[in-house]
């Protein structure tokens, strides 16, 4: 499968994330990472951990990152993940300890002791450890297969008008990734919010019978729950998977190519994805910057179902 690294902060859909992850054999997950971002890096740090021991996939290496964002203060979600960063459901104890090594030191040394061009890297939280990690080691940025990444959006915001969570409480680090030669593809809310669980989703889910379909159903609750009283939707979008789906199967999901950066001096526009979509197409082929566009969303779930029946 493709070997990923997945860098997460879950978080109820970063859980989803993990879990395509494991549960498709396209995938080779070599291990999460976390950082500070819906909670304290301590609760999702715990979190990522039991929902591996929830799939019987204790085994895959954790290894915790940073806890606040290169520059400004922390900013958690508690209005969308709860105050555990996981509520909804009950989660089981981790059965292993934490692996140690900083989360930055262990992208880097996985990405330099694997072959070139073979690891792909799956931010689902704030950019902070990659961020440090290509400016620590930059013989990463050469190295990496891609960065597949859920934030921004390039006409959607839902942490301002204008910018999106992941970005907008770490946009340096964000602009760190985004400014590196490395392929990115953004999939921001303009893609993720197609990505609905809508309860003839969750029906699907609940008819799987398994204590794991029923935690996923029981997380989708709470975050249909959130939504709908902050964010002025009827079901939640599942954003983070999206990136692990379009690394399964790239016709999931449409791309264009196009330069992006990100806006770090806006007092209004702080934290904003600026995707320039007036260049010809197609567009040069030195342009490394993608952005995620159309999802097909009936093969996203088949996905993610399928997953989550594969995990048993
Ligand atoms: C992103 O923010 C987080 O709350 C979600 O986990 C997702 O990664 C959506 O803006
Ligand atoms: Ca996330």
């Amino acid at each position: 499968g493709k070997k990923i690294i997945l860098d997460c902060d879950p978080g109820h859909d970063d859980a989803v994330a993990i879990l395509l992850a494991l549960g498709n054999p396209a995938i080779d997950l070599l291990g999460v990472t976390t950082v500070g971002g819906n909670q304290s890096l301590d609760k999702v740090t715990y979190n990522a951990r039991a929902v591996l021991e929830k799939a019987h996939a204790a085994d895959v290496p954790v290894h915790m990152g940073c806890g606040r964002p290169l520059i400004r203060e922390p900013e958690a979600a508690a209005t969308i993940h709860g105050q555990s960063g996981l509520d909804g459901v009950e989660l089981p104890v981790p059965s292993r300890p934490l692996d140690e090594g900083h989360a930055v030191n262990w992208i880097i040394d996985t990405i330099m002791a694997n072959p070139p061009q073979t690891i792909t890297l799956v931010p689902t939280g704030p950019l902070t450890n990659i961020a440090l990690a290509a400016r620590l080691e930059p013989r990463i940025v050469e190295r990496v297969k891609e960065v597949v990444l859920m934030g921004g959006g390039y006409h959607v915001g839902n942490w301002s008008a204008v910018a999106e969570f992941n970005v907008k409480v770490d946009p340096e680090a964000a602009h760190i990734v985004f400014n590196e030669s490395w392929p990115i593809t953004m999939v921001g809310l303009d893609l993720t919010h197609q990505a609905l669980c809508t309860p003839a989703v969750q029906r699907r889910m609940e008819a799987l019978g398994t204590d794991l379909a029923s935690f996923v159903s029981g997380l989708m609750d709470f975050f249909r729950a959130s939504y709908r009283e902050n964010q002025d939707f009827v079901d939640p979008p599942v954003h983070d998977p999206c990136t692990v789906a379009y690394l399964i199967d790239p016709t999931v999901i449409t791309t264009r190519r196009c330069p992006v950066d990100v806006e770090i001096h806006g007092d209004l526009t702080l934290g904003m994805t600026v995707a320039d979509f007036r260049g010809a197409e197609p567009t040069p082929e030195e342009c490394h910057t993608q952005v995620a566009v159309h999802l097909d969303v009936e093969r996203f779930w088949d996905l993610v179902i399928d997953a989550i029946r594969t995990l048993g």
